[in-house]
């Protein structure tokens, strides 16, 4: 069951390109770009990764990311997430990046979506590209990184809210994701992965978004989690960062069973790989281990995972074919 779960055609919907960024790529990206990293080897970066929640592990994670600084890097880095996630079923890719993270760093906005987009252009994987706001930064920042994407928008398809969410509400950012939809951007957001189920229904009341990241505590609100349902709002859930933010404490722990048995539109996804000990494959993978999903379950998630992608109707039937001739085969 459990290779079965790894190999299954599937959509990955949520994908930090940044936290795909390998311990031996940082490395060799240091090295290119003349930075120093605060690490001498690979199991050193490996051991540092034990975080205690969300923000433990954003401050390791935006530090890595100043390795990345030219066009070549982007590319590389997003050429070796579409190796790895193709050799894990992956046949259609939604990726998040984090303009804000390197236009800090004085990294040319053109030279970060352009250096994805290559990557992107030359995979057989299909895909769509996110740019995510920063939500613990303020919304004119946010509102100036969109203006700053304007030249690049045909590279662009969605917009979503990342970053340390307790605190940061998403009604903060409901003038930015209002101009952003009005320019024809599909929006998702963040929320209820540590924030309360409040941040759910406000992402969907405020920020007008098609999908929930995360979302996970949303089982605290019956009446929320049935509009989820009834509305069929996809939640993009990611069972091994639950885990290693402690969101909860254990896999077996984990309710993506039951978040399913209500009716949920659940996906599964792996959102920052590198760091949280596997790729999307190895996230069903532990579901099925660890959790006992049965083979119906696994269809269901990988079904679930292309309906709630941004898809042309005649590549959503395309892809779903592909899925049930991996089915038939099998
Ligand atoms: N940025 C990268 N991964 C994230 C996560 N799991 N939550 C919020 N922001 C993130
Ligand atoms: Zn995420």
């Amino acid at each position: 069951m459990s290779d079965f779960a790894h190999d299954l055609p599937k959509a990955e919907l949520h994908l930090h390109i940044e936290g795909t960024l390998e311990p031996e790529l940082m490395f060799e990206l240091a090295q290119r770009n003349g930075v120093a990293v605060p690490y001498t080897s690979v199991e050193e970066v490996r051991a540092a990764y034990v975080f205690t929640d969300l923000q433990s592990f954003l401050d390791i994670y935006y530090a890595a990311c100043d390795v990345l600084r030219t066009e070549a890097d982007f590319h590389d880095l997003a050429r070796a997430y579409l190796e790895r996630a193709a050799a894990q079923g992956v046949r259609h890719a939604e990726i998040f990046f984090d303009p804000q993270t390197h236009t800090a760093r004085g990294v040319p906005f053109a030279d970060v979506v352009g250096g994805i987009h290559r990557a992107l252009a030359s995979s057989d994987i299909s895909s769509r590209l996110i740019l995510c706001f920063l939500r613990h930064l303020s919304p004119e920042d946010a509102m100036a990184t969109l203006e700053e994407a304007l030249p690049h928008l045909d590279l662009i398809d969605g917009i979503g809210l990342d970053s340390s969410e307790v605190g940061n509400p998403p009604g903060r950012f409901a003038d930015v994701f209002r101009r952003a939809r009005e320019l024809g951007l599909f929006a998702v957001a963040h929320a209820g992965e540590e924030g309360p189920p409040s941040y759910i229904t406000e992402a969907l009341d405020q920020l007008a978004v098609r999908r929930i990241d995360h979302g996970v505590r949303c089982i605290e609100d019956d009446g929320l989690v049935e509009r989820l349902a009834r509305d069929r709002v996809p939640l993009t859930v990611c069972p091994l960062s639950n885990v290693r933010l402690a969101v909860f404490p254990s896999m077996a722990d984990h309710t993506i069973g039951e978040l399913l048995d209500r009716g949920l539109c659940v996906t599964v996804n792996s959102d920052d790989p590198a760091y949280f000990g596997g790729y999307v494959g190895d996230n069903y993978r532990a579901i099925a281990d660890e959790l006992g999903l049965d083979r119906d379950q696994l269809v269901t998630l990988a079904r679930n995972s292309f309906e709630a992608a941004v898809l042309e109707p005649a590549e959503r039937a395309q892809h779903l074919e592909a899925l049930e001739a991996f089915l038939r085969a099998g």
